[in-house]
């Protein structure tokens, strides 16, 4: 399957693109700050190796699916990565869904970037992909997180635990 149209795109303020082999100071920054980890599953990245074994998931995602999570720059100051958002798939509880995410730097919270980068990953979703379910896991303290998968229409579902961790399932309306 071919699905071009979500390598690269962008919104009014923001590029989104698919993350890429040069990325992994990126990712490591975005990944080793513990605030912005907190909810992570797997807490805050410690090492670069910690970076590199995520990111060969995450690139192996693109070339095996033609999806995968982006990389976030604002078109105002290009080159310099905000965050982290999009759709991966991920097997969940037996079955494939698309699992969105949204992660960003602190500097840029309150800003809407999050809603913004999801509203193009939904619709994207609808269109080219729209038999497979659509989740976002979300810690139940995650109140932002939580605020943002509203905003988008998104509804609790159930509730699911991974490693130990209880976690909310929200849903497309
Ligand atoms: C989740 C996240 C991406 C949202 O960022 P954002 O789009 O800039 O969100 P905002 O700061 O605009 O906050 C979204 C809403 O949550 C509210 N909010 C933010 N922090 C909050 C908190 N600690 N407690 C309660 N509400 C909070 C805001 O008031 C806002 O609601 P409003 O628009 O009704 O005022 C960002 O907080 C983040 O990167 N967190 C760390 C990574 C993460 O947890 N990702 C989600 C994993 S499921």
């Amino acid at each position: 399957m071919l699905l071009q149209h979500f390598e690269r795109t962008t919104t009014d303020r923001l590029l989104l693109r698919a993350v890429r082999e040069n990325d992994l100071d990126a990712v490591f920054a975005l990944h080793s700050d513990p605030t912005t980890n907190r909810f992570s599953r797997h807490g805050y990245m410690e090492t670069l190796d910690d970076a590199r074994r995520v990111m060969g998931l995450w690139l192996e995602d693109w070339a095996r699916d033609g999806v995968g999570y982006w990389l976030v720059e604002r078109l105002e100051a290009p080159g310099v990565v905000v965050g982290l958002g999009g759709l991966r798939h991920k097997e969940l509880e037996g079955q494939r869904v698309l699992n969105l995410a949204y992660r960003f730097t602190p500097e840029t919270r309150g800003s809407g970037y999050a809603t913004e980068v999801s509203r193009v990953a939904l619709a994207l979703a609808a269109r080219h992909l729209p038999h497979v379910p659509l989740v976002a896991i979300i810690h139940p303290e995650n109140a932002a997180s939580i605020r943002v998968a509203e905003r988008l229409g998104m509804r609790l579902d159930r509730h699911i635990t991974e490693d130990d961790i209880q976690n909310r399932v929200y849903v497309i309306g």
